[in-house]
C-alpha cells in the first residue's frame, strides 16, 4: 500500500490508518496512499464499513507545507490537487465511512475528515481550515464540503479566519457527530462502523448515493435519482430477505447477505 497509509481489515471494518508522525502531514506519498486505500476499501467485498484514523495523538495537521513551499502557479493550475482526488475517492467509497479524530484535523486533515460520512472526535480535537494564514485557501474540497455541512456563513467565518474549532463547538455546529474521550475515539468509531457491517450493503450504497447525489442537484432531480435507486433495490437478494423476514418474524430480524 504505502509507507504512511495502511488499510487494516478486521471484522468487516477497513481502517484507513494514517501513520506519518509527528503530525501526519499529508505529503504526496500520503496523498497517494489515501487514494490507494480508498480504492481498495471500495473494491474489497470483505470491507463493509470504513474508519479513517490518524492514531491516538493527531488526525492530520494538513498538507505538507514544507513540500508545498516551492510549488508555483504553473505546477498547480488547471489540475486537481492529488489530495483533492484522494478526498473525492474517500467520499465515493460506497459504504459507510467514519472519521475517528484525535487532536488536530487541520487544513487537508479536516478535508479528509469532511470526506467521511460521519465524524467521531476526541474531546481534545481541534478542527479548522487555517490555509488563509498561509495566504491560500482550502484546496481539497474544504470550501465545498465544509459549506455543505455547516452552512455557508459558518464556513466563510472559519475559512476567512483560519481559527480552530474545539470539539464542543464542532459538535454544536454539526462539524462532528459525536465527542468522546480521546482514548475511546477509535473504539467508538469502530462501534459506529460495526452497526453497518451486516447490513444490506447495496441498500446502504444506494442510500449514500441518493443523499450525496441529491445534495448536488435540484429537488426534482434528486427525487428522480432516489426513485431509480429505490427501484433497483428490488433486484437484490437483501430486499427479498428483508421483506420476507418482516412478514415471518417482525421488524429488524433479517439476516442480510450483502447481495
Ligand atoms: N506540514 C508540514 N509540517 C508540519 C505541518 C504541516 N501541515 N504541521 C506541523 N508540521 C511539523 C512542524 O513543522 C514541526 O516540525 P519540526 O519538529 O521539524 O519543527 C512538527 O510538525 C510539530 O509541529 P509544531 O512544532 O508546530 O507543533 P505544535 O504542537 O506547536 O503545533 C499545529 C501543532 C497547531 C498543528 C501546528 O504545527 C500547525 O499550525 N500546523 C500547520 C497547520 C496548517 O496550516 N495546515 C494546513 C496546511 S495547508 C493545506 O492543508 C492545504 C490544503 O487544503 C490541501
Amino acid at each position: 500500500m504505502s509507507e504512511f497509509v495502511r488499510l487494516e481489515v478486521d471484522g468487516g471494518i477497513g481502517t484507513i490508518r494514517l501513520d506519518r508522525p509527528p503530525m501526519n502531514a499529508l505529503n504526496g506519498a500520503v496523498q497517494d496512499g489515501l487514494l490507494a486505500a480508498a480504492t481498495e476499501a471500495t473494491e474489497r467485498a470483505d470491507v463493509r464499513a470504513v474508519v479513517i484514523y490518524g492514531g491516538p495523538k493527531v488526525f492530520a495537521a494538513g498538507a505538507d507545507i514544507k513540500e508545498m513551499v516551492d510549488r508555483t502557479y504553473a505546477d498547480l493550475a488547471g489540475r486537481p490537487l492529488r489530495l483533492s482526488t484522494a478526498c473525492d475517492a474517500i467520499a465515493a467509497i460506497p459504504k459507510p465511512v467514519i472519521a475517528a479524530i484525535t487532536g488536530y484535523a487541520l487544513g487537508g486533515g479536516c478535508e479528509v475528515a469532511l470526506a467521511a460520512d460521519l465524524r467521531v472526535a476526541g474531546d481534545n480535537a481541534k478542527l479548522g481550515q487555517p490555509e488563509i494564514l498561509l495566504g491560500i485557501i482550502p484546496g481539497a474540497g474544504g470550501t465545498q464540503r465544509l459549506a455543505r455541512l455547516v452552512g455557508p456563513a459558518r464556513a466563510k467565518e472559519l475559512v476567512y479566519t483560519g481559527r480552530f474549532v474545539d470539539a464542543t463547538e464542532a459538535l454544536a455546529i454539526g462539524l462532528v457527530d459525536k465527542v468522546v474521550a480521546p482514548d475511546d475515539v477509535y473504539a467508538v468509531a469502530r462501534e459506529e462502523a460495526a452497526r453497518y457491517v451486516d447490513g444490506p450493503a447495496v441498500a446502504l450504497a444506494a442510500a449514500k448515493a441518493a443523499i450525496d447525489g441529491g445534495l448536488e442537484t435540484d429537488l426534482a432531480s434528486g427525487i428522480r435519482l432516489e426513485a431509480h435507486l429505490f427501484a433497483g433495490l428490488f433486484a437484490t437478494e437483501d430486499r427479498t430477505i428483508g421483506m420476507q423476514s418482516f412478514i415471518e418474524s417482525g421488524p429488524g430480524k433479517a439476516k442480510f447477505t450483502g447481495r
